[in-house]
């Protein structure tokens, strides 16, 4: 086990995400929150970045032919290196006025489990962007940290950080995590099948994020009185080829958040079958904790409560767990 908490540190950090990216600076706290998009315009081979965070947002499912739209992360994992550059070249000059940082370096976040190769292209990303020296750091650790778990104690944690494109369980203890399982699965499938089931039984095609929206709608809604009250969805009907408005019900939702949600959950039961018996106890005493974007889903704690028995709790400012974590790293 590798113990975080040693050498040299740098400055800032980087929640590098499928959804957002975030930096965090040492002492000035979170200096860039927007989403991880990019808008490119010109020929293959010779393209221009037009816009990227939170402009190349509002320029989702509404581009020309020669606009487009490129997301950096994919499943939790770097997938286009130029677009992973030119995002963080475009995060740097926002938020530190420059791109070239040598010196110290920055530490970035990535998945637990990410391949050498995925490491490596995340590297040559923030190399190209123009960060000298980068440190990796596994992202549910960052994420426990960032939630106020007791990490350090020689007592296991169970945390699952559900992000957009990846959930990632693990298993902490003595300041390293011992066991780590994850899954392609989070907050951008959950609205990918929100709206497949609104082309299959609907017959309606509706856009990314209009899919998001719903997603965010009906969780905000679920442990409200709202929840009787029906979700009103605008897209095009396939019947008509016409623009057309639906009313969609929080049950409806519930099926396909169901079905979703459990392909964590078992990755939550797999882990706990590999967990040495100590360990399994101290979870069955402490509970497990949920954090990311994906867990301000009321349901997935209160299902993975019920079919593993044991107590699920959100952190508290569940999306900003691993940018504050990583933070309290830089602060060591
Ligand atoms: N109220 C909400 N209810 C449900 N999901 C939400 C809510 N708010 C945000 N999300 C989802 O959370 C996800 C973003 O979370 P987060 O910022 O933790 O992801 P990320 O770090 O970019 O992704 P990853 O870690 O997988 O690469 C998005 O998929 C978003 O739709
Ligand atoms: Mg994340």
């Amino acid at each position: 086990m590798l113990s975080i908490f040693s050498s040299r540190k740098p400055e800032i950090a980087i929640d590098f995400g499928t959804a957002n990216v975030r930096i965090v600076h040492r002492s000035e706290g979170i200096l860039f929150d927007e989403p991880s998009l990019c808008c490119f315009t010109g020929p293959a081979g010779a393209e221009q970045l037009l816009a990227a965070g939170k402009s190349a947002r509002a320029m989702v499912d509404r581009t020309p032919d020669h606009m487009r739209i490129k997301r950096p992360l994919r499943r939790g994992v770097l997938q286009d290196i130029d677009a992973a550059t030119h995002m963080l070249r475009y995060a740097l000059r926002s938020s530190m006025g420059r791109t070239r940082l040598g010196g110290t370096g920055v530490l970035i976040g990535v998945p637990a489990d990410a391949t050498q190769a995925e490491r490596a292209a995340l590297v040559t990303a923030a190399n190209d962007a123009g960060i000298g020296s980068v440190r990796l750091t596994p992202e549910p650790l960052a994420a426990a940290i960032g939630a106020q778990l007791p990490i350090e104690r020689p007592t296991g944690t169970m945390i699952v950080e559900c992000g957009a494109g990846t959930s990632e369980v693990a298993v902490i203890s003595l300041g390293g995590i011992c066991r780590t399982r994850s899954v392609r699965v989070g907050g951008a499938s959950l609205a990918r099948a929100i709206a497949d089931d609104l082309h299959l039984r609907h017959k309606l095609l509706i856009g990314d994020l209009t899919a998001e929206r719903i997603m965010e709608e009906y969780s905000d809604r679920s442990q409200s009185t709202e929840r009787s009250a029906s979700i009103e969805v605008r897209g095009r009907s396939l019947r008509t080829q016409l623009p057309a408005v639906l009313s969609l019900s929080c049950e409806e939702l519930d099926i396909v958040a169901e079905k979703h949600f459990r392909v964590i959950i078992e990755a939550v039961r797999q882990l706990l079958s590999e967990t040495p018996p100590e360990l399994s106890h101290d979870i069955l005493v402490d509970g497990v904790v949920l954090t990311g974007g994906g867990a301000l889903s009321p349901l997935l704690a209160s299902l993975m409560s019920n079919e593993t028995g044991l107590s699920v709790r959100t952190a508290a400012d569940t999306r900003e767990c691993v940018v504050r974590g990583l933070q309290a790293i830089l602060l060591h």
